[in-house]
């Protein structure tokens, strides 16, 4: 039995006043439903040390959006795994659709991410999904192999003992429009049969997110297909009432 994970991808909102109320009824309204589902939220680097303060006992984790793939050095503006693991992140977001398009991080780059941040003991949440264009194309599938193919040869297939996947389809990121239960289920199923491939007792506890426009009013639905096993959540996870209503869905 995979417990269900939601996290929230605050991206680049928030500020230490709404923050706070944010976190406070957040912590209040899930402190009960930690049984059957795990929550985290995944903030912007400069709150870690706040957000620490509020959630540390609590049964919500935090993390970060974004790591450097280097240790340390002269990369200025870059934050490194170590710092992150100085304020105790559980989580770090890798290869978001956003980092790949907007910041141009590759699939070799995304995969020594990935790398810096299990050496370090950080889960990743490794992100993939297609274009609207890939899927039009018919080319989904192909995408979505080569996005795990480029961890597999360079990490290997034990990466994904400890890590997450979160698949995201670029088209449904932001825009409202969430792909439906079963279009998410087939590319989770199929997500889970390329691991499975190389190591099935590791695809078989492998958590598999979906990411794209989750709401209070769809969530449900997504998480209870058979390969779906909680959600990494934008826009809505900057409500409360919207982020609690989902992560209760998700412990039903
Ligand atoms: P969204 O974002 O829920 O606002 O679509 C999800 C994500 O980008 O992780």
């Amino acid at each position: 039995m995979r417990k269900k994970l939601v996290v929230g991808n605050w991206k680049m909102h928030g500020n230490l006043l709404e923050n706070r109320q944010l976190l406070e009824s957040v912590v209040t309204n899930v402190s009960n439903m930690h049984e059957k589902a795990q929550f985290a939220v995944c903030v912007p680097f400069p709150y870690l040390p706040s957000v620490q303060a509020m959630l540390q006992n609590t049964s919500v984790s935090w993390g970060a959006q974004n790591l450097s793939q280097f240790d340390k050095g002269a990369y200025t503006g870059e934050v490194s795994s170590g710092m992150l693991v100085d304020f105790a992140c559980d989580f770090v977001i890798v290869g978001h659709s956003e980092r790949r398009s907007i910041y141009g991080e590759t699939n070799e780059v995304v995969a020594e991410k990935c790398a810096a941040a299990q050496r370090a003991g950080i889960t990743p949440i490794l992100c993939v999904g297609e274009t609207y264009e890939q899927r039009e194309a018919g080319i989904t599938e192909k995408i979505i192999k080569e996005q795990l193919d480029a961890i597999i040869q360079s990490i290997g297939i034990d990466f994904f003992n400890q890590a997450v996947i979160a698949y995201e389809p670029v088209w449904a990121i932001g825009t409202g429009k969430t792909a439906s239960p079963q279009q998410a289920q087939d590319v989770h199923a199929f997500i889970r049969k390329i691991i499975a491939n190389q190591n099935s007792v590791i695809a078989d506890v492998l958590l598999i997110l979906y990411g794209g426009s989750v709401k209070a009013s769809n969530a449900q639905e997504l998480f209870m297909m058979p390969d779906i096993d909680g959600g990494l959540i934008g826009g809505a996870s900057l409500v409360a009432d919207d982020f609690v209503a989902i992560c209760r869905a998700a412990s039903q």
